[in-house]
């Protein structure tokens, strides 16, 4: 097993107050609320006022991860906030957060890797942390997809959410993240994006009648795909710490339908039981989903010291990633 120098000291997250129903949906656009339900397991998702930016709902989290750390913002070295729903293009939105939480000492980088980017982000401060370079390092995984989610499109307008999810990771703590896996496929960047808005396509009025500058989703092939690679995924960082899968108390999958979750446990044949869920309630936050959902487990008291926990997730680029941790 390597790095056993990485740990998680405290979590944090934050969902916006108002509550986004399938009823709510059905006024929007065709759709009910037991299609919804039946197909992706979701009830209800959080949405962001517009003048709460996502760097605020990353600082919320932020400062609850590093009040349950015990850690000041000026003891903090390195920032990486994870999203694909940025403030703006640039400034990065790390350095608003940095910026916002007043830690003058730390460094700021935007990590993109879609709903993989919190275990990306994670696996980049696992390695800055053993390289000797930081000891303390916040990891923020962030969305607030409603900004570019299309309104108008059924097929993916019901599936996401916003808020945030945060961690603080430093030296020889307990909650050790004892190996990670992270991969990438770029012949699948179609499957999930957001073709104008780049450099690639600035947005004009062409862009905006063809509401290019929204979210493009070719849900059955990244339903497949993500079914396959999330359970390639728990089953390499399980192999690669010699364990199996019954030495498992929990894993927490990326949120992105609960079909996807019961897939992976049906192929896994492992209890569904010990596979966390909170998607009725959040929907999919991408980046935050999750960072929420371990906030989550922390505070329920779900796991105990021990405990090996598998963190799983997949997402536009396209990206997978899982990591290993013993609480
Ligand atoms: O974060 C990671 C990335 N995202 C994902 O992992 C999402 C992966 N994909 C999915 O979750 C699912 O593919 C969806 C929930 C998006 C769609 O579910 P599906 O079971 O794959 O439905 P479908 O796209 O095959 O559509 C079935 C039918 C179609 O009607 P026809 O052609 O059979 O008449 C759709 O037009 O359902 C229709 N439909 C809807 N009906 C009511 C699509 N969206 C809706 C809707 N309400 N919201």
């Amino acid at each position: 097993m390597n790095g056993l120098n990485t740990g998680i000291m405290g979590s944090g997250s934050y969902l916006p107050s108002k509550i986004l129903t399938n009823a709510d949906l059905e006024n929007m656009v065709e759709t009910s609320n037991e299609w919804i339900i039946e197909r992706t397991g979701i009830r209800e998702r959080r949405i962001s006022e517009k003048n709460e930016l996502n760097s605020d709902m990353a600082v919320q989290a932020a400062k609850m991860a590093l009040k349950n750390s015990n850690v000041n913002p000026e003891e903090l070295d390195l920032i990486i906030v994870s999203t694909i729903t940025p403030d703006r293009l640039t400034p990065s939105t790390s350095c608003i957060v940095q910026g916002k939480l007043k830690a003058i000492n730390a460094a700021a980088f935007d990590l993109s890797a879609a709903c993989s980017g919190f275990i990306y982000a994670l696996t980049t401060a696992k390695a800055f942390i053993e390289s000797g370079n930081f000891n303390k390092v916040l990891v923020i995984g962030t969305e607030k997809l409603s900004s570019f989610v299309d309104w108008k499109d059924r097929s993916s307008c019901i599936l996401f959410g916003d808020g945030a999810g945060a961690v603080v990771l430093s030296k020889n703590s307990e909650h050790s993240i004892l190996n990670t896996y992270i991969r990438a496929d770029g012949s699948e960047s179609n499957l999930l994006r957001i073709p104008a808005g780049g450099s690639e396509l600035p947005i004009d009025e062409k862009q905006l009648l063809l509401r290019t500058n929204f979210l493009k989703m070719e849900g059955k092939e990244t339903f497949k795909l993500g079914v396959k690679s999330m359970t390639e995924a728990v089953l390499e960082v399980i192999h690669q710490a010699k364990l199996s899968l019954s030495d498992i108390a929990l894993i927490i999958p990326h949120q992105a339908n609960l079909r996807i979750i019961q897939a992976i446990s049906d192929r896994l044949k492992f209890p569904s039981e010990k596979v966390f869920t909170n998607i009725e309630r959040c929907g999919n936050t991408s980046a935050a989903s999750v960072a929420i959902a371990f906030d989550e487990v922390l505070k329920k008291q779900i796991i105990k010291k021990n405990d090996y926990i598998v963190l799983v997730a997949f997402g536009a680029g396209t990206t997978v990633a899982s990591l290993l941790l013993r609480w």
